[in-house]
């Protein structure tokens, strides 16, 4: 790994530091259990994202400007083109508390109860709840484990597809790390028009990938420009999840509305903190970014070695995107509660596999874990001891 010349390398992450009262992640098991579980990174705040924070607390903090084509407006137009959503109309974006509000009022917008909505299982969880939460029913199809990655059933999909008018996308794919390639997006287009579908791509994760090349947008082909909301914010990548932010991007600026529209006024507005965050992070936050990617990447291999070496019944692919590793344990003999097996035994908490599925997929998904390998190689390293000693203890 090449640190860049006077950035931190995250070596010395204290624990004791980390199980700060504030942390969801480090609270909420027992003090002797390393956490590995939601999605955030152990890392600390950005550099020129702390100083432009302290700078604004600096003046006060009444409503932010947020009026016409805002200092934030213009740089997500700039980062967005990156990603071939150039072109967006005035009303293109729209900001939101997060990232999950704008699943649910997509939901909410493009669907009637009782309406089928199509996604792929596992996925984020929020994508199913967002749909059984408010009386529709999630339409999943499920992953296919091919050799080199997971893989689209393309035939399951076309099948779900007549069914419904709305696909729940996770571009780069949570938890399996995928980071759908230009052909497969080109069928996933092409299903979307011939199936005249609404599409919601969550492309939260974009930032965070270990494939080469600049990241693409669901939405970069004109011929799904129209049909898609594009959801993303700067939570995973800088590590700001206290700090709630996100956006709604859509090249029809009346399907935007629309969606924000359904949420009415109860979404309520963005807080001023979070946006001179997202400002700062888009402005200066590059390098660090960098140095955090190269870091991840660095730890995924070692996870990947690891793993490799020390635990071979353990079955997964290396992630090409995101820093949650996606493992399947089902030949441990605790795979039946693995996740309550590796709490109590290996005192290391992780998301259990069947989180990431609707209900009639959970049974198929037990004996699977969402490993998040965003901490300092210590913390790491003591993670997967724990794990191979209580693993290697029962095999
Ligand atoms: C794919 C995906 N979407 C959305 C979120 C949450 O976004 P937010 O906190 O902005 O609502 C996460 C959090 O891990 C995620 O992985």
């Amino acid at each position: 790994m090449t640190q860049t010349e006077n950035r931190p390398a995250y070596p010395t992450l204290s624990p004791a530091e980390l199980r700060h009262p504030d942390s969801l992640k480090w609270t909420l098991y027992g003090d002797d259990v390393i956490p590995m579980w939601i999605a955030d990174m152990d890392f600390p705040v950005a550099p020129p994202i702390l100083a432009a924070l302290h700078e604004r607390l600096e003046r006060g903090l009444g409503y932010h400007q947020l009026m016409g084509d805002g200092v934030l407006d213009s740089l997500l137009r700039a980062k967005l083109e990156t990603h071939g959503l150039g072109d967006l109309p005035e009303g293109g974006l729209a900001l939101l508390p997060g990232v999950v509000p704008g699943i649910y009022s997509s939901v909410a917008a493009l669907t009637q109860p009782g309406e089928k909505v199509l996604t792929m299982t596992p996925v984020y969880h929020p994508f199913h709840l967002s749909i059984t939460g408010q009386g529709r029913e999630v339409s999943a199809v499920a992953l296919l484990n091919g050799p080199d990655g997971y893989e689209i059933d393309w035939e399951g999909m076309e099948a779900a597809a007549q069914d419904t008018g709305l696909m729940l996308l996770c571009h780069p794919h949570n938890p399996t790390g995928r980071v759908w390639t230009h052909a497969e997006l080109e069928k996933l287009r092409d299903l979307a028009v011939r199936n005249n579908l609404y599409v919601v791509s969550d492309e939260l994760h974009a930032d965070l990938r270990f494939t080469d090349g600049p990241f693409e947008s669901f939405a970069a082909d004109k011929r799904v420009q129209d049909r898609t909301i594009t959801l993303t914010g700067p939570c995973k990548a800088f590590n700001t999840a206290g700090l709630g932010i996100g956006v709604m991007i859509g090249h029809d600026a009346e399907l935007v509305k629309r969606v924000r529209a359904a949420a009415g006024g109860l979404m309520g507005h963005e807080g001023a903190m979070s946006v001179t965050m997202w400002q700062a992070a888009l402005r200066d936050g590059g390098p660090w970014l960098a140095d955090t990617v190269a870091y991840l990447r660095a730890n995924r291999d070692f996870l990947t070695g690891y793993l490799r070496e020390h635990l071979p019944t353990v079955r997964f692919h290396p992630v090409e995107s995101t820093y949650l590793a996606w493992l399947d344990l089902r030949d441990c003999p605790h795979a039946a509660d693995i996740q309550k097996f590796l709490l109590e035994e290996a005192r290391v908490a992780v998301h259990d596999g069947p989180t990431f599925a609707p209900e009639a997929f959970k049974p198929e998904s037990q004996g699977f874990i969402r490993l998040n390998f965003a901490t300092s190689r210590e913390i790491l390293t003591e993670a997967l001891e724990r794990l191979r000693r209580a693993l290697g203890e029962s095999q």
